[in-house]
């Protein structure tokens, strides 16, 4: 029987969790700081990391005491320690340094993107090797192929902004708030998609990356224009990064020897009109299409434990050491070529 506990703080979620290895969620708890940051419109680091380090300690603790464990019961203590603000990995990465050092438990230490990569195993234990990855969440914009633990291969990245990224812009531009995602989502119902022209950045280029900063811009100068209703822009907003997205993705599976399934992991995959662009997608592919629930798409502590678990489950694994340092980039692909303007979203 494994346990491992995982340990998220990368971006505005500080998550403890603990798993095993036949897939049970053991206990989690997790805390957003959607209050702290909402009044700057996106994450401010320095907060970030302040809040992470508040509330880390007493939220392994619970999860502990939820699981009714002792640290020495844990085969792993698993943590992100990059990509992601530095601040905030640090906070987790040490914690679980110590908590490794006191117990003598083995230490692991997680991409973040492997995490959400891996996460769709978590839920759904028919998902096996190969399959195609779209990560879009606020940090990260992605299409990965997965072909294993370890192996990843990365087709397309952001030349800037990720797509939830674009969302909290424009949602900031409309005075909606943050996150804008579901606040965008929602305006957009009641406007016209096709009232406001704007572009679609990169559609139809021949390299699948993704790039959302000018469609922001136009999205700016659309609204100082005071020509339009602030529902058509978020409609016309959805609609233009959503056909992106579709197009940016079909080229990339363009690129990728067949593969069975389509998956997406990341906060965009709640956006009900990207959900069925891609469930169509997959079907005109014949590709079976994933979307774990919510709570695991988002940033969680269980895809840490989980990507732990795969870790430790692999023939010859070996704890890392003490030692090992935290890193605001690291990319999943190290062979990928590296992508004018890509920031730690790479
Ligand atoms: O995965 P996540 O919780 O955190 C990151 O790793 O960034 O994703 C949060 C992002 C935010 O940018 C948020 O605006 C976006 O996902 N998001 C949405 C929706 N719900 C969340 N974007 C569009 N439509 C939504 N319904
Ligand atoms: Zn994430």
């Amino acid at each position: 029987m494994g346990w491992v506990l995982g340990i998220e703080s990368s971006c505005d979620e500080t998550a403890a969790a603990i798993v095993r290895d036949d897939r049970t969620i053991v206990a989690q708890r997790i805390a957003s700081q959607d209050a702290e940051h909402a009044p700057y419109g996106g994450v401010v680091p320095e907060i970030a990391a302040r809040a992470h380090a508040e509330r880390l300690a007493p939220m392994i603790g619970g999860v502990m005491e939820d699981a009714g464990l002792e640290l020495t019961d844990l085969d792993a203590i698993a943590a992100t320690a990059g990509p992601g603000l530095i601040g905030g990995v640090m906070v987790g990465l040490v914690s679980a340094k110590a908590l490794a050092m006191a117990s003598d438990v083995p230490l692991i230490a997680v991409n973040h993107l492997e995490g959400h990569a891996l996460s769709p195993r978590l839920a759904d234990a028919q998902l096996q090797f190969p399959y195609a990855l779209l990560l879009v969440s606020g940090g990260h914009c992605q299409i990965l192929r997965v072909d294993g633990v370890g192996q990843y291969r990365r087709l397309a990245t952001t030349i800037d902004d990720a797509l939830g990224e674009a969302f909290d812009k424009t949602a900031k531009i409309l005075g909606l708030g943050y996150p804008g995602g579901p606040a965008v989502e929602k305006l957009a119902l009641e406007g016209d998609p096709d009232a406001v022209p704007l572009p679609r950045p990169l559609v139809g280029s021949a390299e699948p990356h993704f790039s959302f900063a000018g469609l922001k811009s136009a999205v700016l100068r659309a609204h100082e224009s005071g020509a339009y209703r602030d529902a058509d822009i978020a409609a016309s907003f959805q609609q233009a990064a959503n056909a992106c997205l579709i197009d940016r993705l079909a080229r990339a599976l363009d690129r990728m020897e067949a593969v069975p399934a389509l998956v997406v992991a990341g906060g965009v995959a709640a956006n009900r009109t990207v959900r069925a662009s891609l469930e169509s997608l997959a079907a005109e592919r014949g590709m079976r299409f994933v979307a774990p629930p919510m709570t695991l798409c988002t940033d969680n502590a269980a895809m840490i434990a989980w990507a732990g678990i795969e870790r430790l489950q692999q023939p010859g694994f070996a704890a890392d050491p003490l030692e090992i340092s935290a890193r605001p980039r690291w990319p999943l692909d190290p062979e990928a070529e590296a992508v004018r303007g890509a920031g730690y979203k790479a």
